[in-house]
């Protein structure tokens, strides 16, 4: 019989400061004790993107104070978790090294096991806190720095069937938002604008959509949308139109390109009915839920989100994927470095850069 196990988590790869308190029931499911994220978007906001130096000042002067907090949710103290996790990439080294550093810190002087986390682990078992999924499972990962379809075999073993060659989709929602001027973070705002605009009135492109299996490119897209946005200047309607032009052309790549990546699943897993899951940032747009859900209906597989508060960068993923890791004693040192690259799959290609052939 196993033992209830208690973690704490600390998440500072970007722009959110978080620390979680997070246990593991004697049945496997998760149950999130406490959950504090401090959102800098107040501080970047007015350069309409994240400044590294900054990011990690703030993570500074607001670590204590999260993870009192995180403690104090949960009415528990460092005695009473089994063991500490941080994000140790990848992400900003400046902003990574803040949590690392205390995550460790805290472990070493109360004595209790370290697991280093890859941040996209954490965002790919993060569906796991609210529904129970068994291994192996279909992985859409869409966040601001990630779009990937992965085959998730169990903790710590991905294979990478696509990626994208250039821009994350998260980046071509900030940069839309960007360029029509509609706010920040973009993806949010991207989404409530193209609720009020035509989605048919752009025709805009859909790089390599019949091509490179489930590989995805969102560069050509944000072009076509830079030059739209130029033409309209300031009308209100057809900054509408192009938010809801684009986000369409955002979901009709996706859901052909999912489909790509249902057969390539279905090749490595001969059950009857499969699992899709879809996390990260990107993960809490609607209509992208919407069309992910039936789409994975008419295939035959169980579409299974992350939870709005978890799509986005949070430390109860973090603390989650450490448990998961501890368990499989995958416990590190407290030598171990921030890593500003580390793919999940680390035999993947490298897909971005000069002379990439499709
Ligand atoms: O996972 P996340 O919080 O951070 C990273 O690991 O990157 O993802 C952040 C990204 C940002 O690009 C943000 O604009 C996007 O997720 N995002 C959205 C929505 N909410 C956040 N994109 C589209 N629709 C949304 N509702
Ligand atoms: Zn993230």
């Amino acid at each position: 019989m196993g033992k209830k196990l208690i973690f704490l988590g600390i998440e500072t790869s970007c722009d959110e400061t978080a620390a979680s308190i997070v246990q593991e029931n004697l049945d496997g499911t998760a149950k999130v004790l406490s959950s504090v994220v401090s959102s800098q978007i107040k501080e970047h906001e007015k350069f309409g993107g994240i400044v590294p130096e900054l990011a990690a000042r703030s993570h500074v002067e607001n670590i204590d104070f999260i993870i009192s907090k995180a403690l104090k949710d949960a009415k528990i103290n460092f005695e009473l978790i089994d063991g500490v996790a941080a994000t140790a990439g990848p992400g900003l080294i400046v902003c990574l090294t803040v949590g690392l550093n205390i995550g460790k810190a805290i472990a070493g002087f109360s004595e209790k096991p370290f697991v280093a986390v890859n941040h996209l682990e954490g965002h790919a078992l993060s569906p796991a806190l609210s529904n129970k999924i068994k291994f192996p499972y279909l992985l859409l990962l869409i966040s601001g720095g990630h779009s990937q379809y992965l085959i998730v075999k169990d903790v710590n073993e991905y294979k990478q069937i696509g990626t994208t060659i250039d821009d994350a989709l998260g980046e071509a929602f900030d940069k839309t938002a960007k360029m029509l001027n509609l706010g920040y973070p973009g993806g949010p705002a991207v989404e409530k604008f193209a609720k009020q605009g035509d989605k048919n009135f752009y025709k805009l492109p859909e790089p390599i959509i019949n091509k490179a299996g489930c590989n995805l490119s969102f560069a050509g897209l944000k072009t076509a949308v830079l030059l739209q946005s130029k033409k309209i200047k300031n009308d209100k309607k057809l900054k509408l139109n192009l938010a809801a032009s684009f986000q369409k052309t955002i979901i009709n790549i996706l859901k052909k390109k999912t489909e790509v990546a249902f057969k390539e699943f279905k090749r490595f897993s001969k059950k009857e009915k499969n699992v899709f899951v879809v996390a990260g940032g990107v993960a809490a747009n609607q209509s992208i839920r919407r069309s992910l859900e039936q789409l994975s209906k008419k295939n035959n597989f169980e579409p299974i989100f992350s939870d709005l508060k978890f799509c986005g960068d949070n430390a109860a993923m973090i603390a989650w994927t450490g448990i998961q890791r501890y368990k499989k004693k995958l416990i590190d040192n407290l030598n171990v470095e921030p890593k500003s690259r580390w793919p999940l799959d680390k035999f993947a290609p490298y897909m971005k850069g000069p002379g990439l052939k499709l």
